[in-house]
């Protein structure tokens, strides 16, 4: 006879998932100034509650993980670029150490034109089941699409940090990272999504990156290549 004590602790490992829950902060500057500039009853009244020159510009050097070892992605939207509120348009600055790398991910609700401003940085972009992968090397100058909802990810191939702009078409584009966020399911249902009942899952997802700066280092043939 199994107490229920004894079911739970069979249980528990199945229903803990591996990777790390954190859930990411409010990255809202001045929640009140988005809302007023929302509810503004004209253009006119709208720039009244931005009457500084300082309102008018975003510093990326500025933010917290601008130095931030793996690289980071910088966003200016309206969570933390108010005068955006409303615009539906945002910018990023993507900086990725030698080898670094965006992970899988998504935005659901822009689509993202990314252009190189240094390094050489190969892209990968799914739009949706069947039409295939695209892979793009952005050189300096050269821009990609990432349509709204496509699955994308990039690395840095060089053993220089690589700078790129990435622009979307909303001031709140969101961001899914899509291994922490399948990690979060129960162990059995991933399984089953993998087509293999005795995958191993909590070794496999025991290293996946938080979401962190939003840039990690990158594979181990670059790793080695470049003496990292
Ligand atoms: C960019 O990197 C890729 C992958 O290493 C390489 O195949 C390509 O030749 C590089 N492009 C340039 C212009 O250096």
């Amino acid at each position: 006879m199994f107490t229920p004590i004894v079911l739970l602790t069979a249980l528990l490992p199945t229903l803990i998932t591996s990777a790390s829950t954190t859930t990411p902060k409010s990255r809202t500057v001045q929640a009140s100034l988005n809302s007023a500039l929302r509810t503004a009853a004209t253009a006119f009244d709208r720039a009244a509650l931005l009457p500084n020159n300082e309102d008018w510009y975003y510093d990326f050097p500025a933010h917290s993980t601008y130095n931030a070892p793996t690289g980071a992605v910088i966003n200016a939207d309206a969570a933390t670029f108010p005068a955006l509120t409303g615009m539906g348009i945002s910018i990023a600055l993507l900086k990725l150490a030698p080898c670094g790398m965006l992970p899988p991910h998504l935005h659901p609700r822009a689509t993202n034109l990314v252009t190189a401003i240094t390094g050489n940085t190969t892209t990968y972009m799914i739009g949706e089941n069947g039409v295939g992968l695209r892979q793009v090397d952005l050189v300096p100058l050269r821009v990609t699409i990432f349509p709204q909802g496509s699955l994308h990810m990039m690395q840095n191939n060089g053993c220089e940090e690589a700078l790129l702009i990435s622009a979307l078409n909303s001031d709140d584009s969101g961001t899914l990272n899509i291994l922490p966020a399948l990690w979060s399911v129960s162990q059995p249902v991933i399984k089953a999504a993998f087509g293999d009942d005795n995958l191993n899952i909590e070794a496999l997802g025991n290293d996946i990156p938080d979401v962190g700066t939003g840039a990690i280092i990158g594979s181990a043939e670059c790793k080695s290549r470049c003496g990292i």
